[in-house]
């Protein structure tokens, strides 16, 4: 549809990057962007207006988004047409405008696009070798100053190198190691950096793309400081277990499973450290608090745990705590692991199936007593020593 549209409104346009890439991978991929030569948000408020989605323009980069009813977004950006150099002067018409435009981008395997215009429709465009580079497995960046112009891409290059199996190319390897001697991070705004950072602790294995950080000593370069060692390692392995199973049985919780990364990476560092790594990668403001909290409250509620017998005591010391903090709490100290994942599976759930309103038809006065009971009646069921069908059959017989 939107392609037909393309085609009677005179412009030409493209899904591009990551979309192409994962389709050509098989890797499932939502995020649609478009590229258009041509005006991208005069484009999206027609297809907008025709196919009843709602349009975000941002006329100073010229993009927009589009979000239609089933939820489904998509992206516009115009390629930049041609730069006039001066009045009167003739457009360097050699070079298309999607061509410029995919030459910015990072490394070949993002730079495949395929053109949706409804006369052209599907036609696979690779102008810098993407598919090849696909089949080969390699990670490959377009030209010698990639790294230098966006050194995140740096980071970019081994989470992808992790997420699809694929080696670095030989030159670009070497102009990697190359941007990091440089120390070319330094030049780089904290927020990006954040931003990558977070973009790696939530891919399915952060810990093999942390294993080339370290083969390419940017650990150093991103934490001054900081401890890598085998014990990080193993809780990273072991956090990646328990957000397995945690997406599993509580997809519908929203969790952040990096800040749970972070904790691990983060804990029994001094906490001045921290706070300058918050800082100097411009964490927001929001998770760097509570991410503090966590690595101050931690150790204590291990300690408590570690002498709670009774499963309401766990429940005592667990509730009301953020998922995050119970997940890195379990995967920081495996002797209470058991405790936690019982306290998130079973524990927490409980309620007494006598309510407020049993207890004042029973001839008790409300107030603060009446919470005490209705809790007591949950340790018990809690720690089994009522059952749910005895308490059910006192229940009836009320
Ligand atoms: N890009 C780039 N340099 C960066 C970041 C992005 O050149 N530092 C380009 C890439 O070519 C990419 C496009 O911008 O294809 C969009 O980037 P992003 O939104 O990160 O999407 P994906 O490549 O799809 O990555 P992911 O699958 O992780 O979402």
């Amino acid at each position: 549809e939107i392609g037909k549209i393309a085609d009677r409104e005179g412009v030409n346009a493209y899904i591009v990057g990551g979309f192409v890439r994962d389709l050509i991978i098989g890797r499932e991929n939502f995020d649609i962007d478009i590229v258009v030569e041509g005006d991208a948000t005069e484009f999206a408020k027609v297809v907008g207006r025709e196919l009843g989605a709602k349009v975000h323009t941002f006329s100073r980069f010229k993009t927009a988004t589009l979000v239609f009813k089933d939820g489904t977004r998509i992206d516009m950006a115009s390629a930049r047409t041609e730069v006039y150099k001066f009045p009167g002067a003739l457009p360097e018409v050699d070079i298309a405008p999607l061509k410029k435009d995919l030459f910015r981008r990072d490394f070949t395997i993002n730079t495949l696009s395929v053109k949706i215009n409804y006369s052209d429709f599907g036609k696979l465009i690779d102008f810098f070798g993407g598919l090849k580079d696909i089949k080969d497995k390699k990670i490959r960046v377009l030209h010698s100053l990639s790294f230098v112009e966006d050194p995140t891409r740096i980071l970019r290059a081994l989470r992808f190198s992790v997420r699809y199996r694929f080696e670095l190319g030989k030159h670009t390897e070497k102009l990697l190691k190359m941007a990091v001697e440089k120390k070319l991070f330094k030049t780089v705004e904290g927020q990006r950096i954040y931003h990558e950072l977070k973009q790696i602790l939530l891919e399915d294995n952060p810990l093999r793309v942390f294993l080339r950080l370290e083969k390419y000593r940017l650990i150093e370069e991103l934490f001054p400081g900081l401890r890598w060692n085998r014990e990080k390692k193993d809780t990273f392995e072991r956090v990646r277990k328990l957000i397995i199973w945690h997406r599993i049985n509580f997809p519908e919780r929203k969790t952040d499973y990096h800040l749970v990364y972070l904790g691990a990476l983060f804990f029994k560092e001094p906490l001045e450290r921290v706070k300058s790594y918050l800082s100097s990668l411009s964490f927001p403001e929001k998770e760097g608090k509570k991410l503090l909290k966590f690595l101050d409250e931690i150790y204590g509620t291990y300690r408590a745990l570690k002498s709670s017998n009774l499963p309401s005591e766990v429940y005592k010391t667990l509730r009301g705590r953020e998922e995050e903090f119970l997940l890195l709490l379990a995967a920081l100290f495996p002797d209470v692991e058991e405790k936690v994942v019982n306290f998130m599976r079973d524990w927490r759930f409980v309620e007494p199936l006598v309510s407020g309103k049993d207890i004042k038809e029973l001839g008790l006065k409300p107030g603060p007593a009446f919470k005490e009971i209705l809790n007591r009646i949950k340790y018990e069921i809690i720690d089994g020593r009522v059952s749910r069908e005895d308490r059910e059959e006192q229940y009836s017989r009320l």
